[in-house]
């Protein structure tokens, strides 16, 4: 939970917060606002520059103390590489580093120049929206249970860090025409908002976040225009998810599994898309249960549930023009006397029976049911599953990349095509036959654990089974790219959010223009 950043839009001539950031391009080549800015200092910018032999690269910076005749206290010379060669995704990076700079000077207010020298075909406005939305990304910090402030240097005591304090809560963004780029700006705002809520989610501790809690979270965000079901172990167990409900058995907290919808689109009934999240609150594996190390990690193994439950917040905050189902399932994956045992089989809500071989190979059991609900319920256009679902993909892939596993070559396309527009990087992965055959077990009609070998690719293929003839489906596994993955300059926190972006932008570019 974040201390909220006010983003406001203003006309280029009025800055003058204590700090201000201005970006500067390739071999210090400067906007109009900027080259102004230079005069009235009598060239202090480009002499400071050449003196800290600042060349405008992208990600780099110098600071300015109190410059010669410019009301500002603080100048940040903000380096964007080659304007013409940077593409939306690299205007967020820029302002996600601006912000970084200006957070590391500990103002409570600022502002950007986000004017720009020798732009290619991106309009200032869109520049200016995706130097914000990039800058709101950065400013996230999970604070919620540090009770003192930082010490200076951010440090805990032992080496770790902390998340920066939230000083800044106003940034100003100067720009050419503010009303154009704020209108620019509340698509990604939207955006902005369901990452912010993934992000939560997964950094939340299981302790205060089990599937009852997840469900009410989901429910409290109907404000944003969003319908939302809740059913409960009851309802579960009547309609038959049994798989789902076999890994939540060993639970003293019940499981859940929400619904949203979105209905956005000119017609009702036009089909929806469906996008379905693995939402395992804790999983210590079951009886199967993992080793002491890093358990904690595993209260991000409901980041495909946050990451759709972000998806549908972005679509219905920016009133996306399209029908659209989320849906996940919540469950926590506990040892227990109740808990399901290696060897137990159980009839899916498909009829086919399901041998558990080791109960940590839990996700897809509660996927199983969820994505054979949603086709049976929904009749989507098609069907897209986030699950942080193997450690295999991160030895394949792994922290950068999610893999995507898809049965239809055009959605796999659409979603690389979005992957490289934003940043949120997939590969895709192999499905076959071989695969397949590697999930046939001797007791039931499929097994939850394929070999040795291949552990992404058979967690897959026993997903495919409970995929109808003809519908497309594709599968992200982002157990390496949803927690505790690398950081970048637009994102700092151990949550991540990875995938509302790339969904968002999906839906967006494939879904919209035609049914408007
Ligand atoms: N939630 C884990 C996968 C995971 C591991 C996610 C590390 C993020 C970080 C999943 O439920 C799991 O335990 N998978 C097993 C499957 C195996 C038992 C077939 C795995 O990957 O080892
Ligand atoms: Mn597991
Ligand atoms: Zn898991």
């Amino acid at each position: 939970m974040t201390t909220p950043l006010e983003i406001v839009f203003a006309r280029l001539d009025a800055a003058h917060e204590p700090a201000c950031a201005v970006l500067v391009g390739h071999d210090l080549a400067l906007s109009p606002a900027v080259q102004s800015l230079n005069g009235r200092s009598g060239g202090q910018l480009i002499k400071a520059a050449e003196a800290a032999e600042f060349k405008g690269k992208q990600k780099t910076s110098i600071e300015i103390l109190a410059p010669q005749k410019l009301d500002v206290q603080r100048l940040v010379l903000v380096g964007t590489g080659k304007a013409a060669d940077q593409e939306e995704s690299d205007w967020a990076t820029t302002g996600g580093y601006a912000l970084g700079q200006i957070t590391a000077r500990k103002v409570s207010e600022a502002s950007l120049v986000a004017e720009v020298a020798n732009a290619g075909g991106i309009k200032p406005e869109v520049i200016a929206a995706n130097l914000a939305f990039g800058a709101l990304l950065r400013h996230y910090a999970f604070r919620k249970y540090l009770t003192k402030k930082n010490g200076d240097d951010g440090s805990a005591g032992n080496g770790e860090q902390k998340p920066p304090a939230d000083r800044l809560t106003k940034l100003v963004v100067h720009c050419a025409d503010p009303e154009k780029a704020k209108a620019a700006f509340e698509a990604r705002r939207a955006v902005a908002d369901g990452i912010y809520v993934a992000r939560d989610l997964v950094n939340e501790p299981a302790n205060i976040l089990g599937p009852v809690e997840f469900a009410e979270r989901v429910k409290a965000l109907e404000h944003t225009g969003l319908e939302v079901e809740i059913l409960d172990d009851a309802a579960l167990k009547e309609i038959g998810m049994n798989t789902l409900l076999s890994v939540a058995q060993g639970s003293a907290r019940p499981a859940r599994v929400a619904i949203m919808q979105w209905h956005g689109a000119k017609s009702k009934r036009a089909k929806p898309l469906a996008f379905v999240g693995k939402g395992v609150v804790f999983d210590t594996g079951g009886i199967s249960i993992k080793p002491a190390a890093g358990m904690e990690d595993m209260k991000g193994d409901m980041g495909g549930a946050a990451a759709v439950v972000g998806v549908m917040v972005a679509l219905a905050a920016r009133k996306a023009p399209v029908n659209a189902i989320g849906i996940i399932g919540l469950v926590e994956n506990m040892p227990s006397g109740t808990a399901t045992r290696p060897g137990d089989i159980v009839v899916s809500l498909s009829g086919q029976t399901v041998e558990n071989l080791n109960t940590d190979a839990e996700g897809r059991l509660v996927l199983a049911d969820v994505l054979w609900y949603v086709q049976d319920r929904f009749k989507p256009r098609f069907v897209i599953d986030l699950a942080t679902l193997t450690g295999a993909i991160m030895v394949a892939l792994g922290k950068n990349f999610a893999g995507l596993f898809a049965n239809d070559d055009k959605l796999a396309d659409q979603l690389i095509a979005a992957s490289k527009a934003t940043g949120e990087k997939v590969w895709r992965m192999p499905l076959d036959k071989s695969y397949d055959r590697m999930m046939d077990s001797k007791n039931a009609d499929v097994k939850n654990m394929g070999g040795r070998w291949g552990g992404a690719c058979t967690a897959a293929a026993f997903l495919k089974r409970f995929i109808k003839e003809d519908v497309a489906w594709a599968h992200l596994d982002i157990a390496g790219t949803a927690m505790d993955a690398p950081k970048s300059e637009i994102n700092t926190s151990w949550g991540s959010g990875w995938g509302v972006q790339l969904l968002d932008r999906f839906v967006a570019e494939n879904f919209e223009k035609a049914e408007k």
